[in-house]
Order: C-alpha cells, then sequence, then structure tokens
C-alpha cells in the first residue's frame, strides 16, 4: 500500500502545481473528493450545511469526530484536515492540545486546522512540538462572526498589515499550510510570495497556492447563502428538488411503485 499522504507532503508542494481541496462531511462525498483532489476538509461549516444552523459557532466536537470519521473512511489518496469547533482551543494550549489529539485520535485524520493568526500563535506552537500538525486560518474567520460583526473582506489597506503579521506569525509558529479566507487578491499574492508554507485561498484570488471551497456550494447544493467567491460548477439543489417533485408526484398519482419494485407473492423461475 502507498504511504499517506501526510503534512509534510502537503508542506512540500509550496510552489509545484496548485493544491486542490473540497470540504467533506460524509463518505460518499469523500470517496468523491479523494478521487479528484489533495486535501479533504472537515469543515465546521458542516454545522451550517448538513445541520442548519445560523453559524459555525455551535458546532461542538462531538460533530466533528462523527463527520470526521466519516470522511476519513472514504480516504485513500487525499490528506483529511479536521477542524477545530469554537470554543475547543482558544482558552490555552492544554486545552487546544487536549481536544486536538481528540479529533485525531478518535478520526484517524493526521492534522487539525484552526482559526486565529498572531494571538494563536503560541497554541499552534504548542500543538506542532507535540506531534499536531496545523494547518492555520486567517483573514476573514467565521468562529469571530460576533466580534467581527459579519462576513466582510478582511485586509484591505490599513488591515492588510495585521493579514501579513498573522501570516508570519502562523507560519513562524510551524503550522503547515495556512487558509487565507476572503483576503484581497493581492494581499494574498504578497503573502503567497512571502511564505515558504503553501496558502490555501477561498475568495483570496488566484494567486494562492491552493483553493479550498465548501463542497455543497459548489455543486449548488447549499444555497442559503452565496458568497461571490463561490463559483457554482452544478445545480444539485436543482436536480434534486426535481426528482423529489417527480417522486412526489408519482406516488400521489399511484405511478410509483410499479411491479419492478415490488415483491411476486410466489416466485416464478427466475427472480429475487
Ligand atoms: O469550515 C470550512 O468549510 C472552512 C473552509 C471554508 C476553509 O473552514
Ligand atoms: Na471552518
Amino acid at each position: 500500500p502507498v504511504r499517506a499522504v501526510l503534512p509534510p507532503d502537503i508542506r512540500a508542494r509550496k510552489g509545484q502545481a496548485p493544491l486542490v481541496v473540497l470540504t467533506a462531511y460524509t463518505t460518499p462525498v469523500a470517496r468523491l473528493v479523494d478521487e479528484h483532489c489533495d486535501m479533504a476538509l472537515v469543515g465546521d461549516s458542516v454545522g451550517m450545511v448538513l445541520h442548519g444552523m445560523p453559524s459555525t459557532i455551535g458546532v461542538t466536537m462531538e460533530m466533528m469526530i462523527l463527520h470526521g470519521r466519516a470522511v476519513v473512511r472514504g480516504l485513500q489518496k487525499a490528506m483529511a484536515v479536521i477542524d477545530m469547533p469554537f470554543g475547543s482551543y482558544e482558552e490555552s494550549p492544554q486545552q487546544a492540545y487536549h481536544n486536538a489529539a481528540r479529533l485525531i485520535a478518535e478520526t484517524g485524520a493526521p492534522c487539525v486546522k484552526l482559526e486565529g493568526g498572531a494571538h494563536m500563535a503560541e497554541t499552534i506552537a504548542f500543538l506542532t512540538k507535540r506531534g499536531v500538525p496545523v494547518q492555520a486560518h486567517i483573514g476573514l474567520t467565521p468562529q469571530a462572526v460576533n466580534t467581527l460583526g459579519g462576513y466582510k473582506v478582511v485586509g484591505r489597506e490599513a488591515e492588510a498589515d495585521q493579514v501579513m503579521q498573522d501570516a508570519l506569525a502562523v507560519e513562524a509558529a510551524g503550522a503547515f499550510s495556512v487558509v487565507l479566507e476572503k483576503v484581497p487578491m493581492g494581499l494574498a499574492a504578497r503573502i503567497t510570495q512571502r511564505l515558504s508554507i503553501p496558502t490555501i485561498g477561498i475568495g483570496a484570488g488566484a494567486a494562492c497556492d491552493g483553493q479550498v471551497l465548501v463542497v455543497d456550494d459548489m455543486l449548488g447544493f447549499f444555497t442559503e447563502f452565496r458568497p461571490k467567491f463561490v463559483k457554482r460548477y452544478a445545480n444539485l439543489g436543482g436536480l434534486a428538488s426535481e426528482a423529489i417533485a417527480e417522486y412526489a408526484a408519482e406516488v400521489r398519482g399511484r405511478q410509483f411503485p410499479t411491479e419492478e419494485h415490488s415483491f411476486a407473492d410466489v416466485l416464478k423461475g427466475k427472480q429475487s
């Protein structure tokens, strides 16, 4: 069997072909992501996308472990990254280590992602030195929606310097890569050039070392919000709605099920 892809392999991809990342929350989607992508991110976006939560704030460790295990079962080649949920790591490096170790040990994912720049650097270093590789996440950090006051672009004009400082701080702390969310493209390009670890952009322009999207967004299955950075590659929501409408009409019209989907009372010849 081939050796699993691990964070150092991802780190070494800097300057090579762009890294391709999608979120996954279930085994069947993880299998699809595994076929085509380098990483499957078990994002805390699962709370909004699959559980109808208004933000990622209410996502729990138990949810991340349940979905993380499902995703890891579907992967053979791609590397799993699992988000640390709100409240599981911010209090102290020790709290972060306790919960990161649980996420890794209980799901089989080799690393975690957490939100925050310079102020999380001490925690990133604490984890990294103790066998927990960390993907950082800076720029727009959705778990901070209540202090940021919305999902706005982060890093325009005077704010740009802080985002650059965050990028340098997470790299120095030992992060093996960093997600840049909703950062202006010129700044993302400067960060990408300056860092020796890969940058993974979402709404951060084409210069990043990789790209990530929420899989249900790009498939058109989750349509509650539509950020400007989402390109719709399919309209699965529309297809699913048509299919369910047809099913409902056929049940009401007694057109489904037919004999094809039913079982005979007496077996005649070769049947199942
Ligand atoms: O939770 C998530 O899906 C994420 C990506 C948008 C980077 O953190
Ligand atoms: Na996330």
